[in-house]
């Protein structure tokens, strides 16, 4: 089976509905019931649920309550921004509190819900973790915060690697059709992110989905410990 945290929404959705549409068994983790019932209900029920905060041992542990048997893939879209939107932190109290939830948000989340579940991967089992072109280019909390995350894959790929367990992370650029930006975003914005890809367009979640899959499939037997970027060519690398 193939667990995809944060598949209630946005990329995460669209990585469990066509990984079931493969044929899959899939089962989709977020903290909020509505978003994932609507998945179980567009897929009739085959798609199972469950509600938990990744963030937290116990999130981390009735994820792990509902999984029965070998875990193929562990697709962790679970993640944010907990900036957005919020007013800017005007305390150090305030601030602690910011950085805290959005390393917990992300790095803490990917942790848990991997060793949640290592019990349950097995040679041949793959890991996708979501970092993102803000680790790049530094924004706020969250840009270190992905930082950590792609920098925990290349450890969690190399200690991983002897069991037969290959872990890369996804670096997408902006994706649209997302929770991501709560209702922030604003059409000059998005066009200046447009504009920042040297294809001209802007990503949506299915764009990541082809690269998910691949890395999760027998295709990809000798690709661990990459940070791959899904971003139009807005941060080319080399
Ligand atoms: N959209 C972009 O432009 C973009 C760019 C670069 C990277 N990313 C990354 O891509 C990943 C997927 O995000 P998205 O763009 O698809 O945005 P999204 O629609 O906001 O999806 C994030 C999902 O994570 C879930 N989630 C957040 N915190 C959680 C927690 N503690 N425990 C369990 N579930 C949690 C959310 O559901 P609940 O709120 O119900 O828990 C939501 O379904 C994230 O890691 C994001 O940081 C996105």
């Amino acid at each position: 089976m193939y667990v995809v945290t944060g598949g209630g929404t946005g990329i995460g959705r669209a990585v469990a509905l066509s990984l079931h549409h493969r044929g899959e068994a899939v089962l989709v983790a977020g903290r909020r019931r509505a978003p994932l019932d609507d998945v179980v209900a567009r897929t009739g029920g085959a798609v199972t649920a469950v509600s938990c905060d990744l963030a937290t041992p116990d999130g981390a542990r009735t994820l792990a309550a509902q999984v029965a048997g070998r875990v193929d893939g562990l697709v962790h879209c679970a993640g944010g921004n907990p900036a957005i939107g919020t007013p800017e932190a005007a305390t150090l109290d305030a601030e602690a509190d910011l950085l805290r939830d959005t390393l917990d948000s992300n790095l803490t989340s990917a942790a848990l819900a991997v060793s949640a579940l290592s019990g349950h991967l097995a040679a041949g089992s793959a890991i996708v973790l979501f970092g993102s072109i803000a680790a790049e280019h530094g924004v706020g909390f969250y840009g270190p915060a992905k930082a950590a995350v792609s920098s925990y894959a290349l450890g969690l790929a190399a200690a991983l690697g002897p069991r037969g367990i290959r872990v890369n992370c996804i670096s997408p650029g902006y994706i649209a059709d997302t929770e991501f930006f709560a209702g922030t975003m604003t059409p000059e914005r998005e066009e200046e992110l447009r504009a920042a890809t040297t294809l001209g367009r802007t990503g949506v979640p299915d764009d990541v989905v082809g690269l998910t899959e691949f890395l999760l499939s027998s295709r990809a037997q000798h690709v661990t410990g990459q940070n791959l970027h899904v971003d139009g060519g807005s941060h080319p690398t080399r």
